[in-house]
């Protein structure tokens, strides 16, 4: 995760500090001599005593193709070194303080404007297009980051796995994190912005949800019943509801948007799932009006009505994991194993007919 943050950051960084740097290229030009005797870069460069220098910006250090680097180059990268205007600064003015084991014999640019200067030049041999607008921006949802995405070379570099010993993997793009980071907790956090409200979830759930779920919620076949069963929980069959039981709304919010509908998971729009999540509130009889509309904003306000039977994991606190005594894992009780109640009654699945088969353990 910290190796593709930095990249987000690194990629957001180049657009801003790539036109005020470029006026040092040809001056870096000239620093660059100092550099030649090992390395190449521009067109046709290929690796020398050092590799080539061509998109080195946002490459993991140590990620060039076919270079033989030193055991240090190669563990900074894996550590999460990636070549930035500041990363390359650094290593550039005392290389073997900067990376100690680097086979680098260069004793370093003691000037920062030579250093910036050089980098600059460097930075020229990275940049694929100068116009990130002509790129589609992709639906990600921060057009800032698909732009950064879209103007540099560097990440089609880490499209290939050049670190580590066995060169598996790649570093995540931004957009892929956006699209896994979907989780709603319970105090709202991760909630995308949208809305909906109970009549236009009507709507959606009749078209998407009733085949399964039932027209109110009531569950067709062996399809989880999605509201009622209030008051039930004590019962030898409670019926385990989002209005009986469930305790958090951000629960049916995420279980909706990851999930469902089954078959078809996350396909539905944020203003899609607001309104089917403010729906199945109405089917709960936790909102009465038809026109109540669900938001990021009121959000955090609705409660469910089984929330406090729910408490915080107080294992940390509990005597024996404070003692840090051993668990203990053979003849624990002094007398024989006694049966206090059978899968059978603890389970909820409901029981097929003569010979079918429910899935249910017994
Ligand atoms: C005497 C040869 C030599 C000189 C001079 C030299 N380098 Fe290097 N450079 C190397 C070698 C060898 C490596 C590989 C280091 C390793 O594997 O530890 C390297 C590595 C690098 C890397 C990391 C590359 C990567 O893919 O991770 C950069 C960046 C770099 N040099 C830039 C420069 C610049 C800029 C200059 C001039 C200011 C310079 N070097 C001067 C030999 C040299
Ligand atoms: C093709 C049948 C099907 C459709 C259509 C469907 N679901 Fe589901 N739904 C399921 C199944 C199966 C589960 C249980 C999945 C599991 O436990 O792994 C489920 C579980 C759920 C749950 C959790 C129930 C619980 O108490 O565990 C919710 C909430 C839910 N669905 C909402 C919806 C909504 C909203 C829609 C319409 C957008 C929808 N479902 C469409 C089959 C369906």
């Amino acid at each position: 995760m910290s190796k593709s943050l930095n990249l987000v950051l690194l990629l957001a960084g180049l657009c801003v500090s790539a036109p005020a740097q470029a006026q040092d290229a040809d001056a870096g030009q000239k620093i660059f001599k100092k550099c030649k005797a090992c390395h190449a870069v521009g067109d046709g460069a290929r690796n020398k005593v050092g590799p080539h220098l061509n998109g080195i910006f946002g490459r993991v250090a140590g990620g060039g193709a076919d270079y033989k680097y030193s055991k240090a180059m190669v563990q900074a990268g894996d550590d999460g070194l990636i070549w930035d205007v500041d990363t390359l600064a650094a290593y550039l003015e005392k290389p073997k303080a900067y990376i100690k084991g680097t086979k680098m014999s260069f004793a370093g640019l003691r000037k920062d404007k030579d250093v910036a200067n050089v980098t600059a030049y460097l930075q020229s041999f990275s940049m694929t297009s100068s116009k990130p607008e002509a790129e589609p921006s992709g639906s990600s949802q921060s057009s800032d980051e698909v732009v950064a995405v879209a103007t540099t070379e560097p990440v089609s570099q880490l499209m290939r796995a050049t670190h580590g010993q066995y060169h598996l993997g790649r570093i995540a793009l931004p957009e892929e994190i956006l699209a896994w980071d979907i989780d709603v907790r319970p105090d709202g956090m991760g909630l995308p912005d949208g809305r909906g409200n109970v009549a236009r979830g009507g709507e959606l759930y009749d078209e998407q949800c009733a085949v399964c779920h039932g027209a109110f919620g009531e569950g067709e076949g062996r399809w989880p019943v999605l509201a009622g069963g209030q008051g039930t929980l004590k019962d030898e069959r409670p019926e385990k509801t989002i209005g009986s039981y469930w305790p958090y709304l951000s629960t049916v919010f995420d279980y909706v948007h990851r999930a469902m509908p089954f078959g078809n998971a996350q396909s539905l729009s944020n203003d899609d799932v607001y309104a089917l999540t403010a729906y199945l509130l109405y089917l709960n009889d936790i909102v009465s009006d038809e026109e109540f509309e669900l938001s990021k904003e009121n959000f955090n306000a609705i409660r469910l009505p089984n929330e406090g039977n729910f408490v915080a994991d107080s294992r940390p606190d509990e005597l024996h994991y404070t003692a840090q005594i051993e668990p203990c894992m053979q003849d624990c009780k002094p007398q024989p194993a006694e049966v206090i109640m059978r899968a059978r009654v603890l389970d909820v699945t409901p029981q097929g007919q003569e010979g079918e088969t429910t899935g249910a353990i017994e």
